[in-house]
Formats: structure tokens, sequence, C-alpha cells
């Protein structure tokens, strides 16, 4: 059966979960208008998914997806925590404040895994890391799709290895987090039109492809490469549904391809967003940055502080390569109109074949 079929969508078009910038608002716009809307709640605390999960259902009875970082909750040393603040004191000192110690540095993977086996979405899908062969027999114990998320065919195959149901095949030009987790980072930076094609030829499930996929000629041409689905994260984030404050919203509307650029400054992961100066400061010191979720956990209050100011220039911009052919229309409309021109890019590839 077709992935389609067998979650029942009427589209091929996945709203890429965006931890921090999606609501369930969106997902719910995107599940009603025929496609998966997703959750990203690697930042939600269980009674926060609880709380957005209950929102979607409130809105839509159409399937929909609620997204998780694999992580373990770390524990640095203090010479290394405290370096890292010295390191981001000047860019506190701009907000008048000084860096202070997190009181989590993440949320608990185990609890928030629980929350999901407990909410049984119609989809449960996963970035950062990989699950273990138990962990997705109980998510299809709940009921759930699970989907794993790759930058490399490798990953992919991990993925597969592990009973995943299908795997997002994530390029280079993706906005957000890489979803990297084995191998080398650099060397996984490859491209969604290489990825897609090598994936869909090394799996026996479903492959999704994400990364510059901006309109219905990027779905076309994502269907050709063998992909089932697309996952769209910053067509998106321009919708009016999404959390995105002002500041991070003109941004958007502003950049071009050659604005963004990938770093593991920021948080110590890497990811690819629109270059400001808090990545250019960052990235000035990224050989000593601690790794994900200590940075992130330490320039959080930072990030929050800017946004209520308004400030862009020290916000986290994320955004994929194809930014500058973001719509900022109302999350159904933009999945109308993405299946019109999906279906017209279909049909014109058909003709001139
Ligand atoms: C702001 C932002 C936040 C994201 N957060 C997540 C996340 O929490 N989980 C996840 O699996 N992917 C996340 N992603 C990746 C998207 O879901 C999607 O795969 C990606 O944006 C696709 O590439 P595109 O931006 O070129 O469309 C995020 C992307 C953006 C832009």
């Amino acid at each position: 059966m077709s992935l389609l079929d067998t979650l029942g969508l009427r589209l091929p078009i996945f709203q890429g979960p965006m931890t921090g910038s999606d609501t369930p608002q969106l997902a719910a716009a995107v599940s009603a208008a025929g496609g998966l809307g997703q959750l990203g709640c690697g930042m939600r605390s269980p009674a926060a998914m609880r709380e957005a999960a209950a929102a979607v259902r409130a809105a839509t009875d159409r399937p929909f997806s609620l997204n998780l970082f694999v992580q373990d909750t770390p524990a640095p040393d203090a010479a290394t925590v405290q370096a890292a603040q010295e390191r981001l004191a000047p860019l506190y000192a701009a907000f008048g404040q000084q860096p202070a110690t997190p009181a989590r540095w993440c949320e608990d993977f185990a609890a928030q895994f629980d929350t999901l086996v407990e909410l049984r979405p119609a989809v449960a899908s996963f970035t950062f890391g990989i699950l273990t062969a138990q962990q997705v027999e109980r998510l299809h114990g709940a009921g759930c799709f699970v989907i794993g998320t790759a930058t490399t065919v490798a990953e992919a195959l991990a993925w597969a290895d592990v009973g995943a149901d299908a795997v997002v095949a994530s390029g280079l030009e993706a906005g957000g987090h890489r979803a990297t987790f084995l191998g080398d980072a650099d060397a996984s930076m490859v491209g969604t039109m290489a990825l897609v094609p090598a994936c869909v030829d090394a799996l026996r499930i479903p492959v999704i492809a994400a990364g510059g996929i901006m309109d219905g000629r990027g779905i076309a041409a994502a269907r050709a490469l063998g992909a089932q689905a697309v996952q769209m994260g910053t067509a998106f984030l321009a919708c009016p549904e999404s959390a995105i404050g002002p500041a991070y919203r003109a941004a958007l509307a502003r950049a071009q391809a050659t604005d963004t650029r990938t770093t593991r400054a920021i948080t110590g992961r890497h990811a690819r967003g629109i270059v400001n100066t808090l990545m250019r400061h960052t990235d000035a010191q990224v050989d000593q940055v601690p790794a994900y979720p200590v940075q992130n956990a330490l320039t959080g209050a930072l990030r929050r502080v800017a946004a209520e100011a308004g400030n862009a220039d020290y916000l986290a911009l994320w955004a994929g390569q194809g930014v500058a052919a973001a719509r900022a229309v109302p999350a159904g409309e933009l999945v109308a109109l993405l299946e019109r021109e999906w279906r017209d890019a279909s049909k014109n590839i058909a003709a001139s074949a």
C-alpha cells in the first residue's frame, strides 16, 4: 500500500515539524487541507505535548504527527559551562543581562516518549538520533506509524533496520537542525537531489523528501526521484499560523538563498539559518562550543529576550535555502496552491516527455 493510502492522506505534503515555531493551528490547517500537519515537540514538556495534541484534535479529526528529538540529558562539567557562559556574556550584555545556568539542559526524553505513546498520534516522527527496535515496537503497539529522519543512506538504512515505517531524507538545503546521527557532519551534507533517489534505491520502505522544496514543481521533482511525499518546513514557516514573531518574519521575507548558512555554534548541533550577529559571533568561537543541548540551553535566554525586544540580530533564524520562495499565505491556502502547482507541473512533465 502507498504511504498516502496507509495514512489516509489526500496529498503528499507534510508540514515539517518545527520546534518552537509550529503551532497546533498550523498543523491542524495542513491536516484539514489534506496534508500531514506535524508538531515539533522536541522542547515541549509532556504537559505541553498533551495540550498541543488536544488543540489539534479539537480543530480537525484528520491524522497528524508528533515529532521528538531523540536525546540524552547531558551532565556537562562546571568549567565547560562557565567558559561557554563567558563567551556569551558580551551578547547578553547587549540586553543588560548576564548568562544564567538553566534549570535543565533539555526535556527528559523518556518522559516525552511515554507521553507520545499515551497520545497515540497517527504518526510519530523523530530526528537527532535513532530509536531502538523495542521503542519502535512500543509505538507500533500504540498504533503509530513511525518515521525517522536521515541525512545519509547509512542513516536511512539504520532506521529501516529498527523497524521504522518510512524515512524522511533530509538534504543539506533544509532549514533548521541537521538530523545527522552517524558519521561526520560535513560528509553528511548531501543535497536533496542526490540523497532522495539513493535512499529510494536502498530502502524498501517509503521515502519522504525534505530540503529546498518550496512549490509544486519541487513536489513533482521529489516524486520523480521516487519520494512518496515531501516534507516542507521553510515554506510553512512563513504562514501566519506559525509562531514566529515579527522580527523573524521580516528577516524571512527579505532573505535570499545566499543569506543562509549551517552552523553548530548557536546550539551545539549543525543547523541552517539566516546569518545574523548571533551566528557570526558564536561562529567565531565554534571550536569551543559545547555540544547540543548545552549550548542550545545557554543561548536560549538570549534568544528569548531578543524575541521580546523584536531584535532579529540575536535570534536563531532557522530557514532553508529555498527561503526566497516562501509565501506568507494561510496554511490551508498554501496547501491548495501547492496542489494546483504540483498537478500542473506533473502535466507539463508528462507533456514534454
Ligand atoms: C524553524 C525550523 C524548526 C525545525 N524544527 C524541527 C524539529 O523540531 N524536528 C524535525 O524533525 N525537523 C525540524 N525542522 C526541519 C523541518 O521539519 C523540515 O524537515 C525542513 O525544514 C525541510 O527543509 P526546508 O526548510 O527546506 O523545507 C525544522 C525546520 C525549521 C525551519
